[in-house]
């Protein structure tokens, strides 16, 4: 397993398990991490941590060799909010520390300042609880006020990657800035796995479609984190360190990229505007 470095010097297995939408997530998180996944992501907006708390005792695997990350709810930004439910979160998971946690959005229109929010979040870093901290769809403009003020950067940025929509200069400005981009949706919720380039290059490696998207993700040095709640599933799209996409192949699947057209979410500038 490939462990990419995060700024607050722990290291992030570059293949998790998404569980965003999982049917049954105390199976599927048991069920991967027995397939080998060490790196297991939630979100208190899933409403689903308590199962996946389950899934890690079941499996049986110790919680030191699992990367865990959870991500503060949009409506959970006031600085009393941010402690009150993390504290709610590392409950509901069973757990002591989480191995980051994440705004889970910026809500640039909400009565708290999500500068304010980060500040809180330096906190929890500083508590040891969260042993790192990032963010979760910011773009540019974002970043640059929670750095600017705070002088910390997010360890990781969460934003939407898929062959449709590359997100190349956010990713480029994340990069420079030495901030992880994990992509969420990887395989454009599964809707990309008919490409025809795709299926073209699938076929050449005698791979399945989804095992050239991942593969491409991590060729571009993105951390990855697919959901699936079918073991069978999980298993393949975990196995994808034995092999590689040509100059040739990356080529033809960055050629896919529909620029803001892809987009399969609001604009993080859009979201909760109403
Ligand atoms: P399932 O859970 O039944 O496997 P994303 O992570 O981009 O949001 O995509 C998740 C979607 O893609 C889910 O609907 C998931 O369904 C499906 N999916 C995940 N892995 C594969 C795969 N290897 N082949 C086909 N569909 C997949």
């Amino acid at each position: 397993m490939e462990l990419l470095q995060l700024n607050s010097g722990t290291a992030i297995p570059q293949l998790g398990l998404g569980t965003s939408k999982s049917g049954e997530p105390d199976r599927a998180v048991a069920s991967g991490l027995e397939v080998g996944y060490r790196h297991i992501d939630t979100a208190q907006m899933y409403q689903n941590e308590t199962a996946v708390g389950e899934g890690i005792r079941v499996s049986g695997v110790p919680r030191d060799e699992i990367f865990l990350t959870t991500k503060l709810h949009n409506p959970h930004h006031a600085p009393e909010d941010v402690h009150r439910t993390f504290e709610e979160s590392l409950q509901r998971l069973g757990v002591d520390y989480v191995d980051l946690f994440l705004i889970h959005w910026p809500m640039p229109f909400d009565k708290t300042d999500y500068v304010d929010t980060w500040r809180t979040m330096i906190e929890l870093r500083d508590s040891g609880r969260a042993r790192a901290i990032g963010v979760s769809n910011f773009v540019q403009d974002h970043l640059d006020r929670i750095i600017e003020a705070t002088g910390v950067t997010p360890a990781v940025n969460q934003i939407e990657v898929h062959p449709t929509f590359a997100n190349n200069e956010l990713r480029q400005y994340c990069r420079e800035r030495g901030i992880v981009v994990t992509a969420w949706s990887p395989l454009g919720k599964g809707d990309e796995l008919n490409l025809p380039a795709v299926r073209e290059i699938a076929e050449r490696h005698d791979r399945t479609p989804a095992q050239v998207i991942l593969r491409w993700h991590l060729q571009r040095g993105d951390v990855v984190i697919p959901k699936s709640d079918n073991p069978e599933r999980q298993r393949s799209n975990f196995d994808v360190f034995s092999f590689e996409l040509s100059p040739n192949d990356m080529d033809a699947l960055d050629a896919l990229d529909r620029g803001e057209d892809g987009r399969r979410s609001p604009h993080p500038n859009d979201f909760g505007k109403e």
